[in-house]
């Protein structure tokens, strides 16, 4: 993810090469950083202490080991950008007291400047610091502002969609497998009618349920199959995943509260 954004961020022009530092232990992949984006690299969080805007995207579980590890922050108006899941706005500010932290939920698509991305912000950013971070996240998608009890939502619904999205298409894949197509075929098929729908309903501000009725004629194919996927329950289950999803990440936040 970390990968995801910085490149978005570069991409966008926001930062050259040069005055970004990426901290990584890995020496293959601090090598691949530099190599690929021309950007500084150390083993040392410690390096990146003194940055104007600090990017944390590391596993929730690494937290407290790399806030340990960035020791005092020598900016006084240092801004902090978590992504990490589960990690409330409470815990960062507690942990970087008196610095304005903002609480990121991007997704997976980001990679291909295709994200959505939830800002929460924390209580010390200022306007500017606002507009920033709402700049950064839009290098790579959509930004959507959120109040930070939304998160688990936001979490539930786009941080885990592009899983479930994905599901749903290699089912789509395997019935027309199913029904005598080739598979390279089935597969351009089903990724294309997923991405064109969406378009669709995006460009002409279609609600789902017209797209659906316009594709539906009487006694007709479209008909018959959604006539199965209601009595396979489908909507129920996205909804129950949704759900699912929602009531794990609020369980994964309390786990990373501090006592
Ligand atoms: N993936 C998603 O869809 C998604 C969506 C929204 C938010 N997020 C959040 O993004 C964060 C990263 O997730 P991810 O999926 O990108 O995980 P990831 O691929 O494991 O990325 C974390 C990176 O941090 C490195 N790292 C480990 N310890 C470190 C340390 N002490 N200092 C500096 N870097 C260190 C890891 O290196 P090693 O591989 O050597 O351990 C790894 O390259 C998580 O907090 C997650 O909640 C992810």
């Amino acid at each position: 993810m970390g990968e995801a954004l910085m490149a978005g961020f570069l991409r966008g022009g926001l930062y050259q090469p040069q005055a970004v530092c990426v901290s990584h232990p890995q020496p293959a992949r601090r090598q691949y950083w530099a190599e690929t984006y021309g950007v500084r690299v150390t083993p040392e969080n410690r390096d990146a202490a003194d940055s104007s805007v600090l990017l944390l995207a590391v596993k929730p579980q690494q937290f407290s080991s790399v806030r340990d590890a960035l020791g005092e922050l020598p900016g006084k108006d240092t801004l902090l950008v978590s992504v990490l899941a589960g990690v409330t706005l409470a815990t960062l500010e507690a942990a970087f007291p008196g610095r304005p932290v903002i609480r990121a939920m991007p997704n997976t698509p980001a990679r291909v400047g295709e994200a959505c991305t939830a800002l929460a912000f924390g209580h010390r950013v200022g306007s500017d610091q606002r507009a920033w971070g709402e700049r950064l996240f839009a290098t790579v998608g959509q930004v959507a502002v959120v109040a930070e009890t939304q998160m688990d939502a936001v979490t539930a619904l786009a941080g885990s969609g592009p899983a479930y999205v994905a599901v749903v298409v290699e089912a789509l894949i395997d019935g027309g497998v199913a029904a005598g197509l080739p598979r390279p075929l089935a597969t351009q098929l089903a990724l294309q009618t997923v991405l064109g729908s969406v378009k669709l309903m995006q460009t002409e501000t279609l609600h789902p349920a017209q797209l659906k009725d316009q594709v539906t004629s009487p006694a007709g194919t479209t008909m018959a199959g959604l006539a199965h996927l209601e009595q396979a329950g489908v909507r129920g289950a996205l909804i129950q995943t949704v759900l699912a999803a929602y009531q794990r990440s609020q369980s994964l936040g309390q786990a990373t509260q501090p006592r």
